[in-house]
């Protein structure tokens, strides 16, 4: 057996390689971090609950027919990943308006939004991964035309899977965001991770606009309790899931 090697270091995780060229592993930190890296800190445990919560739901999602880069989860941070090529684009589903689209709109906090929206971001830190509109995701050709519709259907499909699991959770997707990869065949599939890191959760049996918030926001906004919400969110999911 080779020794892993550190492929790619991010901001919440580490790649390494494995013995298989297709396969890689995936090392989920404790590291958080917001603004573009302009606010750092450490929740406790939050590696291995982002990297459980990842897991359920990845499984839950294959079992429902959406594809996704997980393999297996053999230790509780790690997640064996099939090796892809990262679409360097963040899709972002809205359920209630919140975060960059109330800054950049005037919607009100909490808003409804029906259909759900779906946004494209470059995933570009040096140009702190601005919103695309449809000319420019063409001028860039990060994706065919033919993909980025793909990517829409599959965000839209998990979307409602997810609403579903979290509602049984008592908990409000208000919005979250994904990545997705390409397979050596082509092949696209949802990479990344799905974890109060990625989305924005409200507890539905809370209506306190600050305590309701069971994600990364209390930790961007120092609400406080931050270890706690991300501890309710793993034992709701690991109860209904
Ligand atoms: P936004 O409202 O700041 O655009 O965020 C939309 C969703 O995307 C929200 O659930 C948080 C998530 N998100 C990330 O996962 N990574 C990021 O870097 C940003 C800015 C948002
Ligand atoms: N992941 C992002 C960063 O630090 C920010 C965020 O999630 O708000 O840069």
């Amino acid at each position: 057996m080779s020794q892993p090697r550190k492929l790619y270091e991010g901001k919440a995780k580490i790649l390494y390689s494995t013995d298989d060229p297709e396969i890689l592993l995936s090392e989920f930190k404790d590291d958080a971090t917001a603004f573009n890296a302009a606010k750092r800190g450490q929740i406790a445990r939050k590696g291995e609950i982002n990297c459980t919560i990842s897991t359920r739901l990845f499984q839950q999602l294959e079992t429902l027919g959406v594809p996704t880069h997980w393999i297996e989860t053999p230790q509780p941070t790690q997640m064996r990943v099939k090796r892809v090529q990262i679409i360097p684009l963040e899709v972002v589903v809205r359920n209630l308006a919140a975060g960059s689209l109330c800054r950049q709109t005037g919607l009100s906090l909490g808003t409804p939004i029906t259909p759900p929206l779906v946004e494209f971001f470059y995933k570009n830190d040096e140009l702190g991964d601005p919103l695309l509109t449809d000319d420019r995701l063409r001028l860039l050709n990060l994706a065919t035309p033919e993909e980025i519709e793909q990517l829409r259907e599959m965000a839209l499909t998990i979307n409602a899977h997810l609403q579903t699991v979290l509602t049984r959770c008592q908990i409000t997707l208000v919005d979250f965001k994904l990545e997705f990869g390409k397979l050596a065949d082509g092949t696209l599939v949802l990479a990344d991770e799905i974890s109060p890191d990625t989305c924005r959760l409200w507890d539905c049996l809370e209506d306190d606009p600050q305590r309701r918030v069971l994600d990364k926001d209390r930790f961007r906004q120092d609400l406080g309790h931050v270890e706690d919400a991300y501890e309710q969110v793993l034992t709701r999911i690991l109860e209904q899931v």
